[in-house]
C-alpha cells in the first residue's frame, strides 16, 4: 500500500520533469513519513532549493493520499493521510484473511525438482534442506499465482544398483534387509567397495548386473523394486513428519526407456562426438563437456537429466523449471542448461543451490553417527519441544500436536532463516529457544496475539481511526503493508528467508507496539481500531508461517 503511494508520487513527479529516477525515501523518525532530498534536483534543474520545493509541493499535494508537504534541511518531507490509508488497508486484510497478498492465477506452470534422495542410501541432511526449501518455494510460487508441479526425482537408477544387487546376492539376506533396510543396503554397498579393492571381477559382475537390470531382467528388477519400496517406506516417514507431499515421484529410472530418443535428438542436431569411445557434447571453454554415454554403452546422470527435462517440458509445458540441489552440483546444472540451449530450447532453468549443514562448526556427512537417521533427529526435536512446552504450560491439552508443530517448525525455521547458499549450523537446543530468531518465537508471538483477540468481536463500522495517526501505530502498519511485496521478493530471489526475516521484524514490531499500547481499552472505538490492527498482524504471521511450511498455533 505504501509502495503504491510511493509509486504514485514518483509518477506524478516524472510526469512533470524529465528525470530518470525519483529518490523517495522513508523519512527520519518523528519528522515525516517520506522524504525527497532536494539537493540533486536543484542542481539538475538549476533552481534554488526553495523554488524546486514549491514546484514539487504543488504536484505532490494534489494526491489524495498526501496530507502535508513541508521543507526541512534540504528535504521535502511528506506526511501521508495515515488515517485513511491505514483504515482501508486493515479492512481489506480483515476481509481477505489468509488471501491477503495472494495473486490471481497467471496460468503459468513452474516445475520444481526437490528432495530427490537416492534410494538404498540414507536420506541426507542435504536432501532434508532441499525438501524444506523446495516445499516453501512451492507454496510461495503458488501464492504468487503460479501452478506448481513438485517432483521428487528419486535417485533410483545407475551403476550403483548393479553393485548393490551383487553385494546382496553374495553377502546379504532378506531378514537383515527387512530389519533395517537402508542401513543394511548401505552396509552392503560399502562392503562391495572394500572387497572390490582386492577382487577386480566384482566390478565387472556389477556392470553386468546393471546391464541386465537396464534390459529388464525380471530377477534383477524384482530385487531393485524391493530395495526401492523399502527405501520409500523410510523416506515417507520423513515426509509425513514434515507434512510435505509431491505431485510426482518419477525418478531417474522412469527415464530408462526415454534415453535413446535423447541420444538420437542430440545426434540429429549434430551435437555429439566420440571421445575415447564415449559420447560427449562439447559445451564452451568455461566448462568440461557433458558425458552422454559411456564407452560401455551405459547412460549417465546427465543423460537422464536431459531426458527428464525434455519429458517435463512436453508434459507440463512449464515456463520455468527449478532444481533445488546443493552447491556441489553447480557445474552439473550449468552443463544441463548449456546442453538444452545448444539443442535449441530456451527454457528458464534455475538451479536453486544451498550450503552445507554444520554440526558444531564441522561439516556433516551422511555417515557421521549423529545423523545416522534423520527421522530420529526430528523425533528428538519433537520430544525436546514437548519437554519445553510441558514446563511452560503444564495444563496445555493437545501437547503432542503442539510439540510436533513446534519441534518440526523449529528445524524448518532454522533452515529457512538464513540465505540458503550459506552453510548452516544445526543445533537443536538453539533452534528450540522461545526467544531470538527461532521458529518457536514466531509461533509464540502468534499465540500471544491469539489470546488477545480471544472472545473479542471485530466490528469494522465502529473503528475510531484517528488513533492511526500516532507514530507507533503507523510504524506497525508500515510493516503490515510490506507483506505482498515481501512474498514477491521471496519468489524473485527464490529465497524463503526473505519471508523469515520479514516475519521476525513483524513480530518485533508488534512487541514494540504492544509495549506502548494496550489493545483492550475501555473506549470501544479505540479498542476496535486496535483489534483490527492486531488482527492483521496475526493474519500475516499465520500465512507467513504457512508459506515456510510451518504450522501456526492457537495455544502453546
Ligand atoms: N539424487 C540426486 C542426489 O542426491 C539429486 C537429484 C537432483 N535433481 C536432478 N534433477 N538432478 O545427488
Amino acid at each position: 500500500m505504501i509502495e503504491q503511494v510511493k509509486n504514485k508520487i514518483k509518477e506524478a513527479i516524472k510526469n512533470n520533469y524529465s528525470i530518470e529516477e525519483v529518490i523517495l525515501q522513508d523519512a527520519k523518525k518523528d519528522t515525516a513519513d517520506l522524504a525527497i532530498p532536494l539537493f540533486g534536483y536543484a542542481k539538475e534543474l538549476n533552481l534554488k532549493m526553495p523554488e524546486i520545493f514549491e514546484q514539487l509541493k504543488t504536484i505532490i499535494e494534489k494526491l489524495p493520499e498526501v496530507a502535508e508537504v513541508t521543507f526541512l534541511n534540504g528535504f521535502l518531507n511528506i506526511n501521508l493521510e495515515r488515517e485513511v490509508l491505514t483504515k482501508n488497508l486493515l479492512i481489506e486484510i480483515f476481509n481477505l484473511k489468509n488471501e491477503y497478498g495472494t495473486k490471481k492465477s497467471n496460468n503459468e506452470t513452474v516445475v520444481m525438482d526437490y528432495s530427490s534422495p537416492n534410494i538404498a542410501k540414507n536420506f541426507s541432511v542435504g536432501h532434508l534442506r532441499s525438501t524444506m526449501i523446495g516445499n516453501s518455494l512451492k507454496l510461495i510460487y503458488q501464492k504468487n499465482g503460479y501452478k506448481v508441479v513438485g517432483i521428487n526425482y528419486l535417485g533410483d537408477w545407475g551403476t550403483q544398483f548393479g553393485k548393490m544387487i551383487v553385494a546382496y546376492k553374495k553377502w546379504g539376506s532378506k531378514e537383515e534387509v527387512l530389519k533395517n533396510p537402508i542401513n543394511e543396503l548401505q552396509r552392503l554397498y560399502v562392503l562391495f567397495h572394500e572387497k572390490a579393492k582386492d577382487d577386480e571381477t566384482l566390478e565387472d559382475e556389477a556392470r553386468h548386473a546393471f546391464l541386465m537390470l537396464e534390459q529388464g531382467n525380471e530377477e534383477m528388477l524384482e530385487l531393485w523394486r524391493w530395495f526401492k519400496d523399502e527405501s520409500l517406506k523410510e523416506f515417507t516417514v520423513m515426509y509425513d513428519l514434515l507434512g510435505v507431499s509431491f505431485d510426482s515421484y518419477a525418478g531417474e529410472s522412469f527415464y530408462n526407456d526415454k534415453m535413446d530418443a535423447v541420444v538420437k535428438e542430440l545426434e540429429d542436431k549434430n551435437l555429439v562426438k566420440l571421445s575415447d569411445g564415449a559420447l560427449i557434447v562439447d559445451l564452451d571453454e568455461t566448462m568440461p563437456p557433458a558425458l552422454i554415454k559411456r564407452s560401455d554403452g551405459g547412460t549417465l546422470y546427465m543423460t537422464r537429466d536431459i531426458a527428464a527435462l525434455l519429458y517435463r517440458y512436453h508434459t507440463y509445458h512449464f515456463s520455468k523449471i527449478i532444481y533445488i540441489v546443493g552447491n556441489e552440483q553447480k557445474l552439473h546444472f550449468q552443463q544441463l542448461s548449456k546442453v538444452a540451449q545448444k539443442m535449441g530450447y530456451d527454457f528458464d532453468i534455475t538451479h536453486v543451490n544451498f550450503g552445507l549443514v554444520l554440526l558444531d562448526g564441522k561439516k556433516l556427512s551422511t555417515r557421521s553417527g549423529a545423523f545416522a537417521k534423520l527421522s530420529d533427529v526430528m523425533t528428538q526435536a519433537i520430544s525436546d519441544a514437548k519437554n519445553a512446552i510441558t514446563e511452560k504450560n503444564p495444563s496445555l491439552e493437545n501437547k503432542d500436536e503442539v510439540a510436533h508443530a513446534v519441534g518440526v517448525g523449529a528445524v524448518i525455521f532454522n533452515d529457512l532463516k538464513n540465505e540458503r547458499h550459506l552453510d548452516m549450523e544445526f543445533n537443536l537446543a538453539n533452534m528450540l529457544k522461545f526467544e531470538g530468531q527461532t521458529g518457536p518465537y514466531l509461533q509464540y508471538s502468534g499465540v500471544r496475539i491469539h489470546s488477545i483477540l480471544k472472545n473479542q468481536e471485530i466490528n469494522t463500522a465502529e473503528i475510531d481511526s484517528s488513533v492511526y495517526n500516532q507514530d507507533h501505530y503507523f510504524e506497525l502498519l508500515k510493516l503490515v503493508a510490506q507483506f505482498p511485496l515481501t512474498i514477491e521478493r521471496a519468489m524473485q530471489n527464490n529465497a524463503p528467508n526473505v519471508i523469515s526475516r520479514y516475519l521476525l521484524s513483524l513480530c518485533q514490531g508488534f512487541n514494540q507496539f504492544y509495549a506502548k499500547q494496550r489493545v483492550i481499552v475501555p473506549e470501544e472505538g479505540i479498542k476496535q481500531a486496535n483489534l483490527l490492527l492486531v488482527n492483521a498482524v496475526l493474519t500475516i504471521i499465520e500465512e507467513g508461517l504457512r508459506l515456510l511450511g510451518m504450522k501456526a498455533l492457537k495455544e502453546m
